[in-house]
């Protein structure tokens, strides 16, 4: 049963007047009608977790704002969305801004704030376009500004543009970036809800997290709670692309399997067959055809070796050389490296340098134990969760396809083209 996309279909479904037709803005007063405490409750009993990525229970996150503060409290969208393969937040925003509206609105009341704010990727014009024609929409129809519906509630919203860095989606990175600042990670303690943004009590969740919340109170947390598994609660967005027939967003209950997702795609493309996917976004190792049972919530994931993450599933069938699947991404990481800290400064680097090398069919056998030695030396050992991350694709992917590796160096470059490998590997080495 479609949930966060069920009115994406309808004429014009962004607009306000699309959104009230369909329900829109009735879950905000039913929060209103209670204490901010009981919509906290109500998150909480519902089992939402984090969109994010971390799936960390949302609820329980609101819970640790300080009871007492004399400082203003504040809500911060994370809707940066630039990991490679995920994309869910953008289309959200796109056809139905209003849904985030009014789940900031409520979750903003929940929280006792009353100044919230939506960081969007910046390269995303049109979204960003899109979600400000909204805001405005809302203030005009009094969703937003002072005394919201009659009930004494006040919320300013504003709708903030990034740079373009993947770092700023890193929650501390983001506040820095937000405060006007270089987006680097904030050393923590103190964590964001005792000092985020100004140093104030803050909020941060994704942008589905916060579209999830209007449902949760119109319909129930038990109507929540009932839909995904015991651990992973509720229903998500699927982002299935690359190889796969139709592309596109699929949402389903957390604990679906890839092949399940696989049926309603209409399978991988004709006449191939499923090499490796991503369970979530490159940060999240490797998964194979072996994996296609695997259902994809929070443990089950984990269980079986990689990360939900952000439900982004980068399918690629048997026509894909996973080493120059992997050097791209590591060039990816190496680029966006913010350079704070050096294992994941150097390390990125000297990775692209090794995969690049494998790649082209130089080097030797020893590199593989060499890329796996620096990977030991950045996992754990870096400042945020964006050097981990750099590691996944490449261990996972030594994990299932050691020989493909030793392939380029038996055949002295890429077995599936070698000429497009070495260009694009001649130019990391640059
Ligand atoms: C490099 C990096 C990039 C990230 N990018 C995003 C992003 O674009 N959107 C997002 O919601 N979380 C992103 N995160 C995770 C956030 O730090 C944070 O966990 C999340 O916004 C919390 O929201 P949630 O609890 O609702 O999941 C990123 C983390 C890292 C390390
Ligand atoms: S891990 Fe990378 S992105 Fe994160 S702080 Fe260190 S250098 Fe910056």
């Amino acid at each position: 049963m479609p949930v966060l996309t069920a009115n994406w279909g309808l004429e014009r479904a962004w607009t306000l007047a699309s959104y009230a037709a369909f329900g829109g803005y009735q879950a905000l007063d039913v929060a209103l009608g209670m204490t901010p405490e009981d919509v906290v409750e109500t998150v909480k009993a519902s089992g939402l977790r984090g969109r994010g990525g971390a799936g960390f229970p949302t609820g329980m996150k609101w819970g640790f704002l300080p009871a007492e503060s004399e400082k203003p409290r504040y809500l911060v969208v994370n809707a940066d969305e630039s990991e490679p393969g995920t994309c869910k937040d953008i289309p959200l925003m796109m056809a139905s801004p209003h849904t985030l509206v009014e789940g900031v609105i409520i979750s903003s009341y929940a929280i006792k704030a009353n100044r919230a704010f939506i960081y969007v990727r910046g390269e995303v014009l049109h979204v960003i376009r899109r979600l400000q024609a909204a805001v405005r929409e809302a203030y005009a129809a009094g969703h937003l500004g002072t005394d919201i519906h009659g009930s004494g509630y006040d919320l300013e919203l504003v709708v903030h543009a990034g740079a373009g860095a993947y770092i700023c989606g890193e929650e501390t990175a983001l506040l820095d970036s937000l405060e006007g600042r270089r987006g680097q990670p904030r050393l923590r303690p103190p964590f964001p809800a005792v000092a985020g943004l100004y140093a104030s009590p803050t909020v941060i969740n994704n942008a589905e997290s916060i579209a999830s919340v209007p449902a949760i109170l119109k319909n129930g947390a038990e109507w929540f709670a009932a839909m995904g598994t015991e651990k992973s609660n509720g229903v998500g967005i699927f982002s299935l692309s690359g190889h796969v027939t139709r592309p596109g967003q699929y949402e389903a209950p957390l604990g679906i399997t890839l092949r399940e997702l696989l049926d309603l795609a209409g399978g991988v493309r004709a006449g191939h067959e499923l090499k490796f996917w991503t369970p979530g976004g490159s940060s999240t190792p490797l998964f194979t055809a072996e994996h296609l049972d695997v259902p994809l919530d929070f443990e089950s994931v984990a269980a079986a070796g990689s990360m939900l993450g952000t439900r982004a599933l980068q399918i690629f069938d048997e026509t894909v050389c996973v080493v120059r699947a992997v050097l791209r991404w590591t060039e990816f990481y190496k680029h966006e490296s913010c350079g704070k800290c050096t294992p994941c400064r150097e390390g990125t680097y000297w990775l692209a340098q090794v995969l690049a090398r494998l790649e082209q069919g130089h080097g030797s056998e020893d590199d593989l134990d060499l890329l796996l030695d620096q990977c030991d030396n950045i996992l754990g050992r870096s400042f945020c969760a964006l050097g981990d991350g750099a590691t996944s694709p490449i261990t996972s992917s030594i994990k299932y396809f050691r020989q493909e590796y030793l392939d380029h160096l038996t055949h002295g470059g890429c077995p599936f083209d070698p000429a497009a490998s070495t260009l694009f590997a001649q130019e990391v080495l640059a």
